[in-house]
Parts: structure tokens; sequence; C-alpha cells
């Protein structure tokens, strides 16, 4: 791992940073290049656009790690308001959260009680949740929790990471409840006892999950997503739901708001299925700093603004 990423992925983690970085004007300007603004109104003037261009989005409300039960209670509200307000306005918006924003740190059964009410008001919407992946501390019990929950709502997917050696096996162990499975690179700080260290590794294995889960998809009807913004995978994704004579629109590439755009729209016009995660809400620094910690370039994009007042 470079020295850039371990000390912007060390950055995320600084509550002395989190608490006076996103005060800065410079550091606004620059987060507006990955994020449309800091409230729900904003994401759906987002929203609005990428639907001219057929790619519907996943909204997230940023904010992680609580350390209350009346901030997960918050948090909970926040989603239930914002379904109906989606529902209201026939948008094709899903969502997507960390369970530790709804208190996962603090107790699997209430966490468990108040991702039950979103995903009730999800069905009844007739809409759908992911849950995100955090770091690989939380995994075993978001794994447990996800088998939970899929008992009692179809309408909920999983995120996971093909940077840890476990993850095939997790979704070898997850055949009986017919997953929905986002598939993401990974994003934290792992050591090398759980993850990939090299680039090329994680390439590897993120094909081998996506082969597997696309013989999903065609064998036994899965919904699943591929996340990332790496146009090669995208390539051999396509290439291989060709051969198994997948129809394009049953292959699905999610992208984060304002990462490669003119590359999502060329797949939704080519017929792909293409849903863009878009952030939003004033808790930005952890997510941000990890955004800038996939690639350091990023940085000078951040200094620029520092420079250009
Ligand atoms: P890779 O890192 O190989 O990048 C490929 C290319 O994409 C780069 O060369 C660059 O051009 C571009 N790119 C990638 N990241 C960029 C950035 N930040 N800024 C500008 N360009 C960039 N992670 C996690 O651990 N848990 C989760 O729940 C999620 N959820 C999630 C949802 C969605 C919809 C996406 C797209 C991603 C996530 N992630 C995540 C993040 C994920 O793990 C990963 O860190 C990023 O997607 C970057 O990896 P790529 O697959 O894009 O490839």
């Amino acid at each position: 791992m470079s020295l850039g990423r371990n000390i912007l992925l060390w950055c995320s983690r600084n509550e002395w940073l989190k608490n006076r970085f996103p005060k800065m004007k410079f550091t606004r300007r620059a987060v507006k290049k990955f994020m449309p603004g800091e409230t729900w109104e904003d994401a759906i003037s987002a929203t609005r656009k990428l639907l001219e261009n057929n790619i519907p989005t996943t909204f997230t409300h940023l904010g992680e790690n609580i350390t209350t039960l009346e901030e997960a209670e918050e948090n909970t509200k926040h989603y239930i308001v914002l379904l109906d307000k989606i529902n209201n306005e026939n948008l094709d918006i899903e969502i997507s959260l960390k369970l530790t924003q709804i208190g996962f740190d603090l107790s699997f059964d209430k966490t468990f009680e108040l991702f039950s009410q979103i995903a009730d008001k999800t069905k009844s919407c007739n809409n759908f949740v992911f849950i995100d992946i955090e770091d690989s501390s939380y995994v075993d019990k978001t794994i447990e929790f996800y088998k939970k929950i899929k008992k009692n709502y179809d309408n909920v997917g999983l995120c996971l990471q093909s940077y840890l050696y476990r993850t095939m096996k997790d979704i070898e162990q997850m055949m009986d409840i017919n997953p929905t499975i986002r598939l993401v690179k990974g994003a934290y700080k792992e050591p090398e006892t759980v993850a990939f260290k090299s680039k090329k590794q994680v390439d590897e294995n993120f094909f081998k999950l996506s082969s597997f889960l696309i013989n999903k998809i065609k064998d036994k009807n899965w919904r699943a997503a591929f996340a990332t913004h790496d146009m090669n995978m995208v390539k051999l994704i396509e290439d291989e739901g060709a051969r198994l004579g997948i129809d394009k629109s049953n292959l699905e590439f999610h992208m984060l708001y304002g990462i490669k755009s003119s590359e999502q729209l060329k797949l939704a016009a080519d017929g792909y299925g293409v849903r863009v995660l878009i952030s939003y809400g004033e808790s930005w620094f952890p997510w941000y700093m990890r955004r800038l910690a996939e690639r350091p370039a990023n940085v000078s994009f951040v200094l620029k603004n520092l420079l250009s007042r």
C-alpha cells in the first residue's frame, strides 16, 4: 500500500481532522466533485439529470460509527422519511447504508430492529436497500446480520469486497438465501492476514467473483451489481456476460457520483444497467478521505482548490 494511501486512510479515522477539515472553504469546494451537496434535495436534483440519460441512483446519507442510540434512531428516521419522499416523487432511487450508522457498534439487536423498520418501509415502497460493507472487523457480524434480515425481507442486498481472501467462501455460504451482492474492491486499510496486498491480486479476485456472480445471474436469476470504475474490469465483465448470453440490461454497473461520468453515460447508452451512488450529508470527512485514498492524484485537485481563491 502506498505511503500516500496510508496517510489518507489514517486521516479518515482522525477525530481532530474530522472536526476541522470540513469547515474549511477550499475543502467544501473540492468535495463538490464527488458530492452534489449536503442535502437530499441536492442529491435529488443530480438524480433528475442522470435519469435523463437512463441512469438511476442510490442514496447514502453520510455518517458512520455513531455513539448513541438516539443518533441511530435519528438516522433510521431520516431513511424512512427519505423513502417516502422518493416514493412520492416516483423516482428510481435505491438506498444504501452502513450498519454502524444505525447502532451496530452499540447493539446488534437494536440495529436489527431499526434496520427492519427501514426494510419494511423499503418493501412497502417497492424499493431496495443495500447494506454497505465496512472494515474487516465487521464482516462476520454483517454477514450474520444479512442472513438473518434476508429471512424476512427479499429487498435487501449486501456489499462485499474482492480484496478479502474470504469473500468467495462468504458468497458460497449464502447460496441458499439467494443473496443480492454488490461487489467492490474494498476501501479500508487492511492487514495482509486478511486481504490481498497487490492491485493485481485484488483485480483477479474481483473478476473471479464477478464470473461466479454472472453465472448465478444466468442460472438462478440472482441480482448482482459490479461496483467499479475500472474500465478494464468492466470490459471483462461485459465479455463474460456476452459469452454466457446474458442480456446487457441484466449486467448492472454501479459507480460513484462524479467518477468516470462519461463512461457511465456510454454504458447506459449501450444498454447496460448503470446506477450511480450519490452520497450527501454533513458528515462527509471519513468518506471523502477514502475517496482521495483510492486515487491520491485527487489530492492535487484539493490543492488546486486551496490555491484558487
Ligand atoms: P480502481 O481503484 O482500480 O480504480 C480504477 C480507476 O477508476 C482508477 O484508475 C481511476 O481512474 C478511477 N477511480 C477509482 N476511484 C477513484 C476516485 N476515488 N476518484 C477518481 N477516480 C477514481 N467500498 C467498501 O469497502 N465498502 C462499500 O460498501 C463500498 N461501496 C461502494 C459502492 C459503490 C457503488 C462503489 C462504486 C464503490 C464502493 N466502495 C465501497 C469503494 C470500493 O471499494 C473502491 O474503493 C472504489 O470503487 C475504487 O475501486 P475501483 O473498483 O473503482 O477500481
